[in-house]
C-alpha cells in the first residue's frame, strides 16, 4: 500500500478535486442522469468534507488509496448510496487530469503576480542607481563601464520573457479534460461544456485518449520554471561575487546571510547560494517528468502519478525563492563607490579611445593595436587611461587631441552609447520609465 498509494501527497488537491466534483454533479443533475434530491445531498456533503478537511478533522487513510477514493467514500458515509452516484459518468483518469489542471492554473496565476513583485522590486533598485557605475563585465573580466541601473534592467527583461511565458502557458493549462471518463468517453449525456463553465476551463479538451494521458502542461510549467530559476540562480552568482571582499560591490542584508561556525570573521550569503541550489532541483524535476512520460503507451497508465510530487516541489520552491528573491533584493545595499573604483582599475574606456580614432579616420584595427599599447603603457606607469597626459598620449597618435579627455571618463563612456538598450544615463531613465508604466498595465 504505502508503495501504491498516492493519498499522502495528493491530498493536497483535495479542495480541486472537490470543486470538480461538485460541477460534475451539477452537470449530471442538469443532463437528469441524477436526480435533484441526489445532487442536494451530494452538495451537502461534499460541503461539509470540504469543513472536514480545512479544520483538519478529516481522516485519511492509506487503504483508499488516493485523494479521489478517500473523498468519495466519506461522501457515502456521510449521504449514503447518493455519495456512490457522484463517479457516475468520470473515471478517476479525467478526475485527476482535471484537479491537476485547476490546481496549477492556480499556481501560475499566482507565479504571475510573484514575478510582477520582484519585478517592483528591480525597478525600485535600478531608479535609484541610474547613475551608479559599474564595470561591465564580458568573460567576468572587466570590459566597459554601465550604468548598474542598466545591468538590473538586464534582469527585469529575463523576468519579463518568464512571465510571458506563464501567460502563455496558461490557455493550454486551463482546458477540461473532464468527460473523457477512462480514455474512451462516456454513453451517458454528458454535456463537457456546461462543466467547462462552471469551472472557468477556456474549452474543452477535443480528444478523450488525449484528455487523460496528456502531461504536457506540466512539463512545460516545469521547463518554464527551471528558466525563471535559471534566471535567478545566475543573479544569485552576481550577488555572491558582488558581496565577496575581492569586489565589494553590495552588501546582502544581514538576515539573509549566515555566519561561519568557526570562522568569526565571516557572513556567507546562504539565500543566494540556495537559490542557486535549488535550481539544481527544479531542473532535476524538469528531467523526472520527461522521463516519465517518454515511454508511456496511451492512454492513462500508473506512471502518472509519480508527476504530482516533482510538480508540487517545483511550485512550492519557485513560490518560496521568488518570495525571499523579492524580499533580498528590496534590502540590497549598493556600494557605488567601489564599483565605480573597479571601474576605473579596469581600462573600461579603451573601447572609447579606439573608437575616438577611428572616428578621426583610423581605420578599427589599427586603432585596437594603438590602445593597446597605451593601456600596456598606462599599466606600467600605473595610472588609467584619463590620468595620461595629452603629450604621452599623442606619442602614441598624432590624431589624438585635448577632446579625447571627454571620451576617456567612465560618464562620457557610458553617455555615448545613447540608442535603444544602450546604457547611456538617458536611455536607461526611458527604459525603466517604460518598464514601470508596462508593469501597472
Ligand atoms: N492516484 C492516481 C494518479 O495520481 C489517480 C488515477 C488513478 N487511476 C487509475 N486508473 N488507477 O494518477
Amino acid at each position: 500500500k504505502r508503495y501504491t498509494a498516492s493519498v499522502n501527497f495528493d491530498q493536497r488537491l483535495a479542495m480541486f478535486d472537490i470543486e470538480g466534483s461538485l460541477a460534475h454533479a451539477a452537470m449530471l443533475k442538469k443532463q437528469k442522469v441524477i436526480s435533484a434530491k441526489d445532487f442536494k445531498l451530494i452538495i451537502k456533503g461534499l460541503n461539509q468534507i470540504k469543513k472536514e478537511i480545512i479544520g483538519l478533522k478529516f481522516k485519511w487513510s492509506i487503504d483508499l488509496e488516493d485523494v479521489h477514493l478517500n473523498i468519495e467514500k466519506r461522501l457515502t458515509q456521510i449521504v449514503g448510496e447518493p455519495g456512490e452516484r457522484i463517479h457516475t459518468g468520470r473515471s478517476r483518469n479525467d478526475q485527476v487530469a482535471t484537479d491537476m489542471r485547476l490546481y496549477l492554473r492556480e499556481v501560475v496565476d499566482q507565479t504571475i503576480d510573484q514575478i510582477k513583485d520582484l519585478q517592483r522590486a528591480t525597478l525600485n533598485l535600478a531608479e535609484n542607481n541610474i547613475m551608479t557605475i559599474m564595470p561591465g563585465m564580458t568573460h567576468l573580466q572587466i570590459a566597459q563601464p554601465v550604468s548598474f541601473a542598466h545591468h538590473l534592467h538586464a534582469y527585469y527583461e529575463m523576468l519579463e520573457r518568464d512571465k510571458a511565458r506563464f501567460q502563455d502557458s496558461r490557455k493550454r493549462i486551463n482546458i477540461l479534460p473532464l468527460g473523457a471518463a477512462a480514455l474512451a468517453g462516456t454513453s451517458y449525456p454528458i454535456d463537457r461544456k456546461f462543466v467547462a463553465k462552471l469551472l472557468k476551463f477556456e474549452g474543452v479538451m477535443e480528444n478523450s485518449i488525449d484528455a487523460v494521458s496528456d502531461r504536457d502542461f506540466l512539463i512545460e510549467f516545469n521547463a518554464n520554471a527551471s528558466l525563471l530559476m535559471t534566471h535567478l540562480s545566475r543573479w544569485s552568482e552576481e550577488l555572491i561575487m558582488w558581496s565577496s571582499p575581492f569586489f565589494e560591490f553590495i552588501e546582502i542584508s544581514d538576515s539573509f546571510c549566515t555566519g561561519s561556525s568557526i570562522m568569526p570573521q565571516k557572513k556567507n550569503p546562504d539565500v543566494p547560494e540556495l537559490v542557486r541550489g535549488k535550481t539544481g532541483r527544479v531542473n532535476g524535476h524538469l528531467v523526472s517528468l520527461l522521463t516519465l512520460m517518454k515511454a508511456q503507451p496511451l492512454a492513462y497508465n500508473k506512471d502518472n502519478q509519480e508527476d504530482k510530487e516533482p510538480i508540487f516541489d517545483v511550485a512550492d520552491t519557485i513560490s518560496d525563492t521568488l518570495n525571499i528573491f523579492t524580499e533580498m533584493v528590496s534590502k540590497l545595499i549598493v556600494l557605488p563607490k567601489n564599483m565605480e573604483a573597479a571601474a576605473l582599475k579596469g581600462y573600461s574606456t579603451a573601447t572609447d579611445l579606439a573608437d575616438y580614432l577611428v572616428k578621426k579616420g583610423m581605420t578599427f584595427r589599427e586603432a585596437h593595436g594603438v590602445v593597446a599599447k597605451i593601456v600596456k603603457f598606462a599599466i606600467d606607469q600605473q595610472s588609467d587611461l584619463s590620468g595620461l597626459e595629452l603629450k604621452t598620449l599623442q606619442k602614441f597618435s598624432k590624431l589624438i587631441d585635448k577632446d579625447i579627455f571627454k571620451f576617456l571618463t567612465l560618464k562620457g563612456s557610458i553617455q555615448s552609447r545613447n540608442h535603444i538598450g544602450g546604457t547611456s544615463f538617458t536611455r536607461v531613465k526611458a527604459a525603466l520609465k517604460q518598464a514601470r508604466s508596462n508593469l501597472s498595465k
